[in-house]
């Protein structure tokens, strides 16, 4: 028994530090119950993100579904491609003319439908309010969650632009380190540092979304799981206890 307990705790924990990956994320604390956030992050994600990114592996219809929105909602605010409603969510700029004409110098958009993922809602989180100027980049920009970035700040117009301080050691050996100290506004945004948190954080609760779509229908019946697991128990009991009346 003390063995098992102690394997446990061993997974339990190598889990723990595995996910946390060495770098400090501030946690995204998104809700996927919650259709407001889900609906608002659907809404930043079509205006800001799905000119370059594509969601290739979610229909239109599904997301209407699921979200509760109606067919017209979504074609009147969602929709910016000529697709049909139940098409698959892809956009239009084609990868093949980003790559020939080196737009994001090589890099190129990836489609996101399963980003959250790969990457964790956490890392998303952070990446999207990660972006400062830095005039040494192709594009201007950089991250400080994926270094040398090639995507621009797609929300700068929310947040404003902000620059990053370093602080630089030098060890022993002479080799450099910077380690991120914060960020300085130096122009703000249309929206505050709470409503823009909470754009990203809805950004990243629909990509979360997009990831796994089932996941809303799963967890709508666990209650129910719960209660047959718990009527049945108490059946099964009863009928134990009727079986073995005559057992002595
Ligand atoms: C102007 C085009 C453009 C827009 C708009 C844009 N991106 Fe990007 N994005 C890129 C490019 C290019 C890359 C590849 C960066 C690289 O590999 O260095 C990228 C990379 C990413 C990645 C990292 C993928 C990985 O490699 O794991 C994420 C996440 C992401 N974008 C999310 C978003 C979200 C969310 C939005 C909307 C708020 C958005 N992007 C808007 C061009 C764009």
């Amino acid at each position: 028994m003390k063995k098992l307990l102690l394997i446990v705790a061993v997974l339990l924990t190598s889990n723990v530090f595995a996910n946390s990956g060495g770098a400090h994320l501030e946690p995204a604390q998104t809700n996927i119950r919650s259709k407001a956030s889900l609906q608002n992050g659907a809404k930043y994600f079509m205006n800001y993100c799905s000119g370059c990114h594509s969601l290739q592996y979610q229909r239109y219809n599904r997301m209407a579904k699921d979200l509760g929105l109606t067919k017209d909602e979504v074609k009147e605010n969602l929709i910016f491609t000529d697709s049909k409603f139940p098409e698959h969510m892809t956009n239009t700029m084609d990868n093949a003319q980003v790559q020939e004409r080196e737009w994001f110098h090589k890099a190129f958009p990836k489609d996101l439908t399963l980003i959250a993922k790969a990457r964790g809602v956490d890392w998303l989180y952070n990446y999207l309010k990660g972006f400062y100027k830095d005039s040494s980049r192709p594009i201007g920009w950089n991250n400080t969650i994926f270094k040398g970035a090639s995507m621009p700040n797609a929300l700068w117009e929310l947040q404003g632009i902000q620059e990053a301080k370093f602080e630089e050691h030098e060890d022993e050996h002479g080799i450099v380190t910077h380690t991120f100290k914060g960020f300085k506004k130096v122009t703000e945004g249309s929206m505050s540092e709470e409503e823009f948190d909470e754009t990203v954080r809805d950004i990243v609760n629909f990509l979360d979304y997009t990831a796994e779509p089932a996941r809303l229908i799963r967890m709508g019946m666990a209650p129910w799981v719960l209660f047959f697991l718990v009527i049945f128990t108490m059946l099964a009991y009863l009928l134990k206890k009727n079986y073995f009346k005559d057992v002595h």
